[in-house]
């Protein structure tokens, strides 16, 4: 099992010689390696059992940083003051010093500032930024603890740094100007209207502009090993009375439940909370005897949408 702990110098030190560290972000834990090593990057892709295809971002100390790695537009600039360092990630036209294994190929590479002290410290430490994708087995929910990291990755990492549970719960979100608009590649705690606010600019999802959408938008991601339905809770646990059943519900105190099969994300109904709970509670209910998670809609508003974003690549659509 890889080692966990909240040694900076120990994590640096083994940046610098191409190994692979688990970093703590507000949003999720991170898989990190030297973005500007080949060799370090290939590990990333190697433990995470990640296609090859699936492009990385890469985490800066600052948005000053930025500029060294990618070429910034009026209106990525105003993003990026506005929301980073924070739960926001932007595609940008990259420089040649980003290696093509990062961006899988593409002209354009991710980046964030992600806002974690430990983390933040970490980027201060070294003189490379981090390449780091989500610190889970591909195709599995985020980590949002150090524990996680470990269970999923057991000794495929060189070290885990601690640094509590992930604030946000849900990952970045992903946006790119393009033509005098502002696409939305992912949802997250940055929403579309406050973008809009800010630049005045339309934003659009990557569904339906005209490009193809980016691989985090795959539908296969982030499932839980029990079979998750969404719909109407009430309806569906009465359909499956002979099931061993689990609920995930935003507020709301279903009847006819037993006890340990529920689980309220939110019971003052703040979505904020709801996020950060909500991949901590799909790996608890992974590891109990359950034949079937029962899930619903959340609040089309604020982080409820990229709740029902991950929720809805994790469901099987349900017949009744
Ligand atoms: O909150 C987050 O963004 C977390 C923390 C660790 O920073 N990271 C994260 O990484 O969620 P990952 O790899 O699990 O998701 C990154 C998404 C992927 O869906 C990937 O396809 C997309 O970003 N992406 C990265 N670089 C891209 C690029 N050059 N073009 C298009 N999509 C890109
Ligand atoms: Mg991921």
């Amino acid at each position: 099992m890889s080692q966990i702990g909240e040694n900076l110098l120990k994590a640096a030190t083994l940046l610098e010689a191409n190994e692979l560290v688990a970093i703590p972000t507000e949003t999720v834990y991170g898989l990190a390696a030297n973005a500007l090593s080949e060799t370090a990057v290939v590990k990333i892709f190697e433990a995470k059992n990640r296609p090859s295809f699936n492009p990385l971002i890469v985490h800066v100390v600052d948005v000053a940083s930025i500029h060294k790695y990618a070429d910034l537009d009026p209106i990525s600039i105003q993003l990026a003051e506005a929301f980073m360092p924070g739960p926001f990630t932007l595609l940008l036209p990259k420089n040649s010093i980003i290696p093509d294994i990062v961006t899988a190929g593409s002209s354009k590479v991710a980046i964030r500032v992600p806002n974690q002290m430990m983390t933040i410290k970490l980027l201060m430490l070294l003189k490379f930024p981090l390449a780091a994708p989500s610190a889970n087995p591909s195709g599995y929910v985020s980590p949002t603890t150090a524990l996680h990291v470990q269970e999923g990755l057991k000794n495929k990492v060189a070290y885990i740094l601690d640094g509590g549970q992930s604030e946000v719960g849900v990952e970045s979100t992903i946006a790119e100007v393009s033509d005098g608009k502002i696409i939305l590649h992912r949802t997250g705690a940055i929403s579309a209207e406050q973008m809009e606010q800010l630049t005045g600019l339309q934003v659009v999802n990557a569904e339906s502009a005209e490009r193809p959408s980016t691989a985090g938008q795959m539908k296969s991601h982030y499932a839980t090993k029990t079979p998750l339905y969404r719909g109407d809770i009430t309806k569906m646990i009465k359909e499956n009375q002979d099931k061993n059943l689990a609920v995930i519900s935003f507020k709301k105190q279903y009847d006819g439940l037993k006890r340990g099969h529920e689980y309220v994300l939110s019971p003052k109904g703040d979505l904020n909370e709801a996020a950060k709970h909500l991949f901590a509670v799909m790996r608890i209910i992974d590891e109990g005897q359950f034949d079937m998670i029962i899930t619903e809609l959340f609040p089309d508003k604020g982080l409820g949408r990229a709740i029902n974003d991950r929720l809805g690549r994790a469901q099987v659509m349900y017949k009744s």
